[in-house]
C-alpha cells in the first residue's frame, strides 16, 4: 500500500492528487488514506494536503546507505567499516554478529529502524524509520574489566559534543549516559561487552539518537519526555551529516581515553553535566539516595555528598 500511494504521488510530479482519486485508485476508503498519508509524514515524507485540491508530494526522506555514510568521512576507524540495513530488530545484534564474523576495531552497525531496540536496564527504545538513527560502534579497547564502565562516559561526551557543534543546541548529560537538550531526553546510549577471563575481548557502544520526529510523533508517555533534534531547532537535520560527525568526535574521545587515561573524559563530561553541583536523588531500585551532586571520580564512578557530609559512590541507577 505504502509504495502504490507513494507512486501515484509520484506520478502527479507538480500537480495534487484528490482523497477522492487516491482512493478509487488504490481501491481503499478516504479515511484509509488519510492514514497512510499521517504514516507516511512520520517516516519523514513532507506532503501538503490543501482543501479542495488535494495532496501534493512535496519532500522525500534522505536515505541512509554505507556509502553515503562513508562518503568523505574523515576517521581512521570508526565508521570505515559500516554494516547498514535499513530495518533490523537492534543494531547491538548486527553489530555483535560483525563481531563474529572477524569485523574490525571501529565497525558501526547503522540502521533506520529498529523493530526491537533496546535501552539501559531491559527498557524498550523507539526507533522510527527515516526520523530516528540507531547505530553500534564495535571497539577492542586493551583496558582491564574495571576500566569498562568509563566507556559510556567517553560515548556521552562524544555524543554531547557532536550534537552540540553540529547544532549549536545547549545539550548536557544526564547520569550515567542520557543526552539531554532542554530537560528532554535525546540521546540513549547503551554499552555492552564480551570478556574472557579477566581479558576485555570488544565493547559495543549502542546509541539511539531522534533527529527528525515531530512531537506528536513520540507516544504519549514519551511525550513529556523525550525530544528531538527538529522539536528543538525547528528544522530538518540530515542524519548522514549528524553520524558522521558523531563517529568524528567519538574517534577522538576514544583516542584521548585510550592514550592518556580518564582525566580529561572526567572534565569533559563535568562540563556537561546536567544537575552538576546540585541536590539530586539517585534512585537504585527501591533504594534512593539524597544528595549533591559532586561530579565523577577517577573511575567514572558517580559522587554524592548526602546532608552529613557522607560522600557515597553511586554505580548505576538513575537521576533525579
Ligand atoms: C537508554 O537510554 O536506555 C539506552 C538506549 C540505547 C538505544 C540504542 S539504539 C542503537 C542500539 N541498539 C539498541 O537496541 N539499543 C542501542
Amino acid at each position: 500500500m505504502k509504495h502504490n500511494l507513494l507512486q501515484v504521488l509520484a506520478e502527479m510530479k507538480d500537480g495534487y492528487v484528490s482523497g477522492q482519486q487516491l482512493s478509487e485508485r488504490l481501491g481503499v476508503s478516504r479515511t484509509a488514506v488519510w492514514k497512510h498519508m499521517e504514516n507516511l509524514r512520520k517516516e519523514g515524507y513532507v506532503i501538503e494536503a490543501v482543501p479542495r485540491k488535494g495532496y501534493l508530494l512535496k519532500e522525500r526522506p534522505e536515505t541512509l546507505s554505507e556509502a553515503e555514510i562513508k562518503a568523505g568521512l574523515s576517521t581512521q576507524s570508526i565508521g570505515q567499516t559500516t554494516v547498514y540495513q535499513p530495518t533490523v530488530t537492534s543494531t547491538q545484534t548486527l553489530a555483535k554478529e560483525a563481531y563474529r564474523e572477524g569485523t574490525p576495531h571501529g565497525t558501526a552497525a547503522v540502521a533506520s529502524e529498529q523493530t526491537g531496540g533496546r535501552g539501559r536496564m531491559e527498557r524498550l527504545w523507539e526507533s522510527p524509520e527515516q526520523t530516528s538513527l540507531s547505530v553500534s560502534i564495535v571497539v577492542k579497547p586493551d583496558i582491564s574489566l574495571r576500566e569498562a564502565p568509563q566507556l559510556t562516559l567517553v560515548a556521552a561526551v562524544a555524543v554531547a559534543e557532536a550534537l552540540q557543534h553540529t547544532t549549536e543546541l545547549p545539550v548536557q548529560i544526564k547520569w550515567p549516559n542520557d543526552i539531554y537538550i532542554n530537560n528532554r531526553k535525546i540521546s540513549g546510549i547503551l554499552t555492552e561487552m564480551q570478556a574472557e577471563a579477566d581479558k576485555m575481548q570488544m565493547m559495543i557502544v549502542g546509541i539511539g539518537l531522534n533527529i527528525n520526529q515531530k512531537q506528536t510523533h513520540f507516544l504519549d508517555d514519551l511525550r513529556e519526555k523525550a525530544t528531538s533534534l527538529y522539536v528543538e531547532s525547528g528544522k530538518e537535520w540530515s542524519r548522514v551529516q549528524i553520524l558522521q560527525a558523531l563517529f568524528i568526535s567519538f574517534e577522538k574521545w576514544y583516542d584521548i581515553w585510550i592514550e592518556n587515561g580518564f582525566e580529561d573524559i572526567r572534565e569533559a563530561w563535568e562540563k556537561y553535566a546536567a544537575l552538576y553541583k546540585r541536590p539530586v536523588k539517585a534512585v537504585q531500585g527501591n533504594k534512593t539516595i539524597v544528595g549533591h551532586m559532586m561530579g565523577i571520580n577517577r573511575e567514572g564512578v558517580l559522587q554524592l555528598k548526602d546532608e552529613n557530609g557522607n560522600v557515597h559512590s553511586i554505580y548505576s541507577g538513575d537521576l533525579e
